[in-house]
C-alpha cells in the first residue's frame, strides 16, 4: 500500500460502521459527526483520536473543516423536492440532508464521495429522489458508480441487508480503475454469531408472549421475528435484515430459540451479524434499546471494509 494515508470524513456517523470499514482498508479519519448525543456515547468508546461532534449537520462550516480526500455519509432517506433543487439546492432552506453533504462537497471538492442508503433509495419517489443525486453529483464533476450489495453475499455474514452504494469519483481514471467487490462465499452460519453465555433478561420464558411465541418459534439456529401480533420465521438460513426499531418490542424484534428458550438476539449478537469484530464496545451504562437501534441504523461493517479496499487501489493506481 501506499505510504500516504487517505483522510476520511465521517458524517452521519452514527456509531462509526463506516468509519471502522474504511479504517480497515487504511484510510484515516478526521472528522465525524452525528447529532445523536447516545451515538457519540458508543463512537467515543471505540475511537479516541478523532471524537464525534455532535451537533445538527447543516451548522457544519466548510470553512471550519479539516481538508480530506472522501466524504462518507450513510444519511437518511428523505423526500426531496426537485423544484427546491432547481431553484438551486443551497437556499432550498429545508434542511434537506442530502444537499447539507452535496454544500460539503462543493465547498471541499473531495477526491471521493461515498454514500451509503437503503436499497429503496433507487425507486423513492418514483426515481426522482436518486435521480437528483446522481445528477447533483455529476454537475459537481464527479464519476459515479453505483451497485446494490446484499451483506450475506458480499460481507460474509448470515445477513440478508441490500443497501445501495453510491460512489462518485473527481478523477476519471479514479473511476475508471473502480470495480465493486465481487462476491465472497457465505461461510458463516446462525450458529456462528450466537453467543454461549446469553443474560436471563433476554429469554421469554416466564413472560406473558411465552405461549404465543412457543407456537411460532420451532426450529434452533433459525431467526424469527415478531411482527407486532405474530411471529415469521425466516426460511432462508440467515437474518433478516436488522432494523433500528428491533429493539422497541413491538415490531421486528429478531427471536432464536436456544436450549434455554425461546430469546432476543443480544446487541452484541445483532453487532456481529451487521460484521462489527467483537473488540467493537457498547457503553455497559445505555439501555439495550438504545444500542439496538444504533446497530440496526448502522452498516455491515465487512462490506463496507470491501468497498473501502476497491476504492483504495482505484485511487491509488
Ligand atoms: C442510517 S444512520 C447512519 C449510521 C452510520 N453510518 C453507522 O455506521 O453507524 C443515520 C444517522 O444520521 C444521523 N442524523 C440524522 N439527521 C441528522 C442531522 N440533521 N445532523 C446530523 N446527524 C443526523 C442520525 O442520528 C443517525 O445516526
Amino acid at each position: 500500500m501506499n505510504s500516504k494515508k487517505f483522510k476520511s470524513l465521517d458524517l452521519f456517523a452514527g456509531i462509526g460502521g463506516i468509519r471502522t470499514g474504511f479504517e480497515q482498508a487504511g484510510f484515516q479519519t478526521v472528522f465525524a459527526n452525528d447529532f445523536d448525543a447516545y451515538c457519540k456515547a458508543t463512537y467515543d468508546l471505540n475511537f479516541n483520536n478523532i471524537l464525534l461532534k455532535v451537533c445538527d449537520v447543516a451548522k457544519i462550516k466548510s470553512e471550519e473543516l479539516p481538508d480530506f480526500d472522501i466524504l462518507l455519509a450513510g444519511f437518511p432517506c428523505q423526500p426531496f423536492s426537485i423544484a427546491g433543487y432547481r431553484r438551486g439546492f443551497l437556499d432550498t432552506g429545508r434542511g434537506d440532508l442530502f444537499f447539507e453533504i452535496l454544500r460539503i462537497v462543493k465547498d471541499k471538492k473531495p477526491q471521493v464521495v461515498f454514500l451509503e442508503n437503503v436499497k429503496n433509495l433507487k425507486s423513492h419517489d418514483k426515481g426522482r429522489t436518486f435521480k437528483i443525486i446522481s445528477d447533483a453529483l455529476s454537475d459537481l464533476g464527479y464519476y459515479i458508480k453505483v451497485d446494490v450489495l446484499n451483506s450475506a453475499e458480499y460481507g460474509n455474514v448470515p445477513q440478508n441487508r441490500e443497501r445501495v452504494y453510491i460512489v462518485g469519483f473527481k478523477s476519471e481514471n479514479a473511476y475508471n480503475n473502480f470495480k465493486f467487490p465481487e462476491k465472497v462465499k457465505l461461510k458463516k452460519n446462525i450458529a456462528d454469531v450466537l453467543e454461549g453465555k446469553v443474560d436471563e433478561k433476554y429469554y421469554y420464558n416466564n413472560s406473558l408472549m411465552y405461549e404465543k411465541l412457543r407456537e411460532g418459534v420451532k426450529s434452533i439456529n433459525t431467526i424469527y421475528q415478531w411482527r407486532r401480533t405474530y411471529v415469521r420465521e425466516n426460511k432462508s438460513g440467515v437474518c433478516p435484515t436488522l432494523t433500528a426499531n428491533m429493539g422497541m418490542g413491538g415490531h421486528n424484534v429478531p427471536l432464536i430459540k436456544d436450549k434455554k428458550g425461546i430469546r432476543k438476539l443480544t446487541p452484541r449478537e445483532c453487532a456481529r451479524f451487521q460484521g462489527f469484530p467483537d473488540s467493537f464496545r457498547f457503553p455497559t451504562n445505555l439501555a439495550d434499546t438504545k444500542l439496538y437501534k444504533q446497530i440496526g441504523n448502522s452498516v455491515t461493517v465487512t462490506v463496507i471494509k470491501s468497498v473501502a479496499d476497491q476504492i483504495m487501489k482505484a485511487i491509488e493506481s
